[in-house]
């Protein structure tokens, strides 16, 4: 377990940005999807916006998931495995790269088939807390050919990554433009920040 913590910090301090596998393990994320929180996501998820009241067409070009915030107090204890295992990472963090992230934000995304986000910083007002966007995935058996790549424009060029059940990555809100490539399957994720202010 510390030796993914130390390839986070690790990834994080030398690159802005790190992948681990296995963050979760299968049972874990089989835990999470029989949990039932992203079933009937048409009813309970929203589509997800850009910035405040903006207009839903242009939102569309922008980005297609839907999103659930995680209420940690009425979570069930399948993703409540994963927020403690996000504040014990954050304390590691702190301790290792001498950061001072207080609290975290997480919530369930899906994006449907066909759907993307083009390119984008996730820290983009001055007042932005956001430290760290983590992003674990949660999808069974997903090829090259089901798409939904999360790319990465890194100092050394483009970097795509699968969304693999259980993958982990992290990288610095406020440095690293990305997107989400269209898939040819609906795509889940666990998908939050670590802020330097409590929520
Ligand atoms: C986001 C985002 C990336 C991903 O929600 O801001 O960029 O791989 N997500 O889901
Ligand atoms: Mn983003």
């Amino acid at each position: 377990m510390n030796d993914q913590y130390d390839l986070i910090a690790d990834g994080l301090a030398q690159s802005g940005y790190a992948i681990v596998d296995n963050f979760l393990s299968s049972q874990e994320v089989d835990n999470i999807l029989n949990s039932g929180v992203f079933q009937d996501h048409t009813a309970s998820f929203k589509r997800a916006g850009i910035g405040k009241r903006q207009d839903l067409r242009i939102n569309e070009a922008v980005r297609g998931d839907y999103i659930q915030w995680i209420d940690k107090n009425s979570a069930p204890d399948a993703v409540m495995v994963y927020v403690n295992k996000l504040d014990t990472l954050a304390q590691y963090l702190n301790q290792n790269l001498y950061l001072s992230i207080k609290d975290n934000e997480i919530h369930m995304t899906i994006y449907p088939a066909g759907t993307f986000y083009k390119r984008h910083m996730d820290q983009f007002k001055k007042d932005d807390h956001r430290k760290l966007s983590v992003i674990c995935y949660l999808n069974k058996s997903w090829t090259e050919e089901d798409g939904g790549q999360l790319k990465m424009y890194t100092d050394s060029g483009p970097v795509e990554i699968l969304p693999l059940q259980g993958r982990l990555v992290c990288f610095r809100s406020d440095q690293l433009e990305h997107e989400v490539l269209p898939a040819t399957r609906d795509r889940l994720s666990l998908t939050g920040w670590m802020l330097d202010q409590y929520l």
